[in-house]
């Protein structure tokens, strides 16, 4: 098969890790005869640096073109200043809309060979997803910062949703959870948030209005309670579905559970549009370009693409165990060494290279 992939370096270790998924990549193109044909694209401060603008046309078109996107990180210090249309991050807000990927599916798992990464004790079979709603909410509600009448200055971000953006995101829940173990636990504030409110009442008519449903068990938890039952049991947990903030913060509690943020893959999906695949972790500035980064959530995240947009289930599981088979190893980037234990420190490129050698 040939496939058109986007590709987003971005900045920071984003530039390095997405080196690392092409080289992956070109070794399963070879051992199954496949072609992928990459495009380079500029997105974030890089864009910003070079276009005067964090997400420019050029990059929108060839994404909507490919078969796929890969992105490795944007952001950093140098951009924090400017206002918030020409930062980084509007950039990754933006393609997230203009690609309509308003699902966002966060696979956390603990590798058996980082058990001992995990920092909590009870750390026996974490495997859930979290599916986090991606272009509604407080990230692209109506925003303000102003001078209230009594002259004090003021900000408001609104958190809306609408009830079709609600139900699309429970489907894709709920079709995940018939092919995993069937427990879905939708997260929200409705005790006191009236978005929340609509959200438990829809998920709960998605759930009740298709018969293929009933063997999927539903509860609800309020966010702050997820927030604790993550650290408390995070082996209750298979399906997690979630508004975009309660998600993004969520997701970044639950990658410590794998042992690092470097671990965790993410996969963006559309209704009828291309794909958009990224590590869940941010630019990493203070070790950009030093060979240290984890490519593993960027290598993950290539799997996903694979298995999701290119249906090539089998490519996507040789990355998923060359991946578990070079951890057994003992191979470990920074962020997953702790020395002392027989493992082997290595840098990105080494990292890359032993995937490679097991593949
Ligand atoms: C994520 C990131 C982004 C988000 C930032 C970089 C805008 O934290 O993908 O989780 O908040 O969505
Ligand atoms: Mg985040």
């Amino acid at each position: 098969m040939t496939k058109k992939i986007a590709v987003i370096g971005g900045d920071g270790i984003g530039v390095e890790i997405t080196v690392e998924a092409r080289r992956v990549l070109n070794k399963i193109a070879e051992k199954y005869g496949h072609e992928f044909k990459y495009t380079n694209v500029l997105m974030g401060g890089v864009a910003i640096d070079e276009l005067g603008t964090p997400l420019p046309e050029e990059t929108i078109n060839v994404c909507k073109a490919s078969d796929a996107v890969l992105l490795g990180a944007v952001g950093g210090p140098k951009w924090d200043v400017g206002p918030g249309h020409l930062r980084p991050e509007a950039g990754l807000l933006g393609i997230r809309g203009a690609l309509g990927l308003f699902a966002n599916l966060r696979p956390v798992k603990l590798f058996d060979a980082l058990a001992d990464e995990c920092l909590l004790k009870n750390s026996k079979k974490i495997d859930m997803v979290i599916v986090r709603e991606l272009i509604g909410g407080a990230y692209f509600g109506k925003r303000e910062t102003y001078i209230d009448e009594n002259g004090a200055k003021a900000a408001y971000d609104t958190m809306l949703y609408r009830d079709w953006e609600i139900e699309r995101i429970a489907k894709v829940a709920f079709k995940l959870a018939l092919k995993r173990t069937g427990n879905v636990v939708s997260v929200d504030k409705a005790n006191v948030l009236d978005s929340s409110r609509l959200w438990r009442e829809v998920v709960h008519n998605v759930y009740a209005g298709n018969e293929d449903y009933k063997r999927i068990n539903l509860s609800d938890m309020l966010v702050d309670n997820a927030a604790m039952q993550l650290v408390r049991e995070p082996g209750q947990f298979d399906v997690i579905v979630t508004e975009n903030l309660f998600g993004d913060i969520l997701s970044d509690e639950a990658s410590v559970l794998t042992g690092s943020l470097g671990m965790l893959p993410s996969a963006s999906l559309a209704e009828n549009s291309v794909g958009l695949f990224e590590p869940c972790h941010g630019s990493a500035p203070d070790i950009a370009g030093q060979n240290k980064a984890n490519p593993i959530a960027m290598l993950l995240s290539s799997a996903m693409m694979l298995r999701l947009s290119f249906d090539m289930e089998q490519e996507a599981l040789d990355i998923e165990n060359a991946v578990e088979k070079v951890l057994a190893k003992g191979f470990r980037t920074g962020d997953i060494y702790r020395g002392n234990d027989g493992t082997k420190l290595v840098g990105c490129t080494e990292m890359g290279d032993a995937v490679i050698a097991e593949l």
